[in-house]
């Protein structure tokens, strides 16, 4: 049967434009093609308490390595990808946020008309219900620009329930050192600390694009989701338009052991996420000439940005323990604590199952943890992105570091919480590396994973922030608030003091924040560019690509609630274009 449209990756942005698209258009058929499994309701997917499970479970994790980095002592870092309807959004950690209004203004700037700030509120707002009541908004000291929020859409958002006795003198200690508190992180101002918020829905349970776009829809005849089914490749007409454009005409793909084809009337909506988004545009004939040579795939369009650009956060550890009148997440182990905070859970929704225990963020510009703006030699950014995070280096309003309080010992190779300690952890993440990587076929087997290079600290800015990060944690806990809560610094550690010895402890223990973006980046062509504003993927008529691939720049958020808007925005340009 031919569909209408087809969608490749049933994840966190694939389900927005399948729902939009059946809930618009009553009279089209669209298809989903989703490599995972349905596992919406499993306990550890829903329950939020449990998120931290499913990393590395292979039925519902890809669970990619990156090629082994040359300036992190050669160590290839664990990438972790949800592998189930719903994506990312199944495996994710939940945090809702936003970057500053300015970081999406320079989308629009580097040469997509309507993505600025102004262009994407609404669709932030069409993506989500956000209503907390007046007495979580005065404990926990918010005030919400109403403009900026959704009160009817589909996401859950909502305000953490549980929150640990730390925050209290670790928000006094942020204070101490200048960082103000922000009542309303969300609506386009993100810098200071606040509140996180997450997509966890009133009953305690994940909200994801599976709970919350799929299943009000999952009833409708002409929505057909085939779970298990991996796209190999994109198919296209022998011909091309009239504007010489490649005209997609379906998927092929792979579905107990057998080949099949979704034919696509209208589009192909490419939603496979950063990592693998790249991946079949390789191996569907779109990419840079000799790549595709090298792996014996025909080159369809010559088209040198798919896969490069790939940009993420990267994070250094500080852990400290405490006080153990501050208790942490490692209690959680005591198989007697543990039921009672299951029994709170399942009788409250509230407790420390309800949310991850991560309930405190900061986002700092440049002035509020260095004293200089480090020099920005070297980079593998392409020019026009290096030049814009160069100018927001120097600038005040766009946050360089998230510094995150965590209640417990952070994930240290090597590093075991003793019973009956308390831990706190500082998350120190920078949010604009200078670093730009790729992500690219080896071989024409859909079934072999790409090769991802992060470039990881490839460039000294990188390493200067990040010392000035952990000189900043440092100086945190000597506050006074702190100083007697936090009580013996764990990693990294008292041997580490010179600045050499804390990059060599930087480049030893760096890893992801899990939020790749960039390698089909929305920029013009001529800037390495894989989509128009539109979209559309360069020299085709009908193949669009909707993920967290398409970011041109990072933010200074985690990227979820933006893949929301970017789907949600996708799908009204869709609906815009649409012609049966
Ligand atoms: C462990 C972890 C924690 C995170 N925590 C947070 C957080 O707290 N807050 C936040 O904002 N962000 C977080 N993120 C990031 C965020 O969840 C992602 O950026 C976002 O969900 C990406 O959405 P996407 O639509 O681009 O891709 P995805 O949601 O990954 O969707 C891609 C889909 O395509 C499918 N697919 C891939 N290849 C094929 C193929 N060949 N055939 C068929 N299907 C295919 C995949 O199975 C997947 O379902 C986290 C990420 C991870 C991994
Ligand atoms: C599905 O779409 C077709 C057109 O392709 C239309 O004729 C039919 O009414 C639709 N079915 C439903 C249940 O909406
Ligand atoms: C997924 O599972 C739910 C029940 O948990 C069911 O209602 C739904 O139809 C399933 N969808 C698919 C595509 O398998
Ligand atoms: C509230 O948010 C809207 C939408 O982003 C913005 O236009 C407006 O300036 C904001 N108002 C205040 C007081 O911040
Ligand atoms: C994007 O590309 C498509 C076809 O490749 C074209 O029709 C469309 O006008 C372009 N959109 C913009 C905004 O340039």
């Amino acid at each position: 049967m031919p569909f209408h449209y087809v969608v490749v990756g049933g994840g966190t942005a694939g389900l927005v434009l399948a729902a939009r698209l059946v809930e618009n258009f009553p009279d089209v058929n669209v298809c989903v093609l989703e490599a995972g499994e349905n596992v919406t309701h499993e306990p550890d997917l829903v329950i939020p308490g449990f998120a931290f499970k499913n990393l590395g479970q292979p039925r519902l994790d890809w669970g990619f390595m990156s090629t082994p980095q040359e300036y992190a002592k050669g160590r290839s870092i664990y990438i972790p990808r949800g592998k189930a309807l719903g994506g990312t959004s199944m495996i994710n950690l939940m945090t809702m946020g936003r970057a500053h209004k300015h970081e999406y203004d320079a989308f629009a700037a580097l040469g997509s008309p309507g993505w600025d700030w102004n262009g994407l509120v609404d669709y932030f707002r069409a993506s989500e219900t956000f209503a907390p009541s007046e007495e979580e908004k005065s404990k926990l000291n918010v005030a919400f620009n109403k403009t900026a929020h959704g009160t009817s859409g589909p996401i859950q958002r909502t305000l953490p329930q549980w929150i640990s006795d730390v925050q209290g003198p670790f928000t006094q200690g942020m204070q101490s050192l200048g960082v103000a508190w922000n009542n309303d992180a969300t609506s386009g101002n993100n810098v200071g600390l606040c509140t996180s918020y997450h997509s966890i829905d009133s009953h305690g349970a994940r909200s994801s694009s599976a709970s919350a776009y799929y299943e009000p829809n999952e009833h409708k005849a002409n929505l057909t989701v085939v779970t298990g089914a991996r796209a190999t490749r994109i198919l296209f007409d022998e011909s091309k338009d009239s504007s010489g454009n490649l005209v997609a005409s379906g998927v092929e793909y792979l579905k107990d052991g057998e080949l099949h084809t979704a034919s696509a009337q209208l589009e192909v909506l490419l939603c496979a996420g950063t990592i693998q988004t790249p991946q079949i545009l390789e191996l569907s004939g779109i990419g840079e000439k000799k790549i595709l040579e090298a792996c014996g795939v025909a080159l369809k369009v010559e088209l040198p940005g798919v896969g490069n650009n790939l940009q993420d956060h990267f994070w250094s550890p500080f852990v400290t323990e405490t006080d153990t009148k501050y208790e942490s997440v490692e209690i959680m182990s005591d198989p007697a604590r543990a039921a009672r905070e299951w029994k709170i859970y399942e009788e409250s929704k509230k407790g420390m199952l309800s949310g991850t225990c991560s309930t405190l963020y900061a986002f700092l510009p440049k002035n509020n943890f260095m004293d200089s703006v480090p020099k920005t030699g070297h980079s593998s950014m392409n020019p026009s992105l290096h030049a814009v995070q160069k100018e927001w280096l120097a600038a005040d309003d766009i946050p360089f570091l998230e510094v995150a309080l965590f209640p417990g010992c952070l994930p240290v190779p090597g590093l075991k919480p003793e019973p009956g300690k308390s831990y706190c952890s500082v998350f120190l993440a920078l949010t604009h590396s200078f670093s730009s990587g790729s992500i690219h076929i080896t071989s024409s087997d859909p079934l072999a994973a790409p090769a991802i290079d992060y470039r990881l600290l490839d460039n000294e800015v990188d390493l200067d922030i990040l010392v000035h990060a952990i000189k900043f944690a440092r100086k945190l806990g000597t506050t006074t608030s702190l100083s007697s809560v936090f009580t013996q610094e764990i990693v990294p550690g008292p041997s580490v003091q010179t600045d050499e010895e804390i990059k060599e402890f930087i480049r030893s223990s760096i890893d992801t924040v899990f939020h790749p973006i960039g390698t089909a980046a929305m920029l013009p062509r001529e800037k390495g560019g894989v989509v128009n504003s539109s979209l559309k993927v360069y020299g085709t008529s009908n193949l669009r690509v909707v993920d967290a691939s398409i970011i041109p720049i990072h933010l200074s958020a985690h990227v979820q609630a933006t893949v929301y808007a970017i789907a949600e925005k996708a799908a009204a340009i869709i609906a815009h274009d649409h012609q049966l």
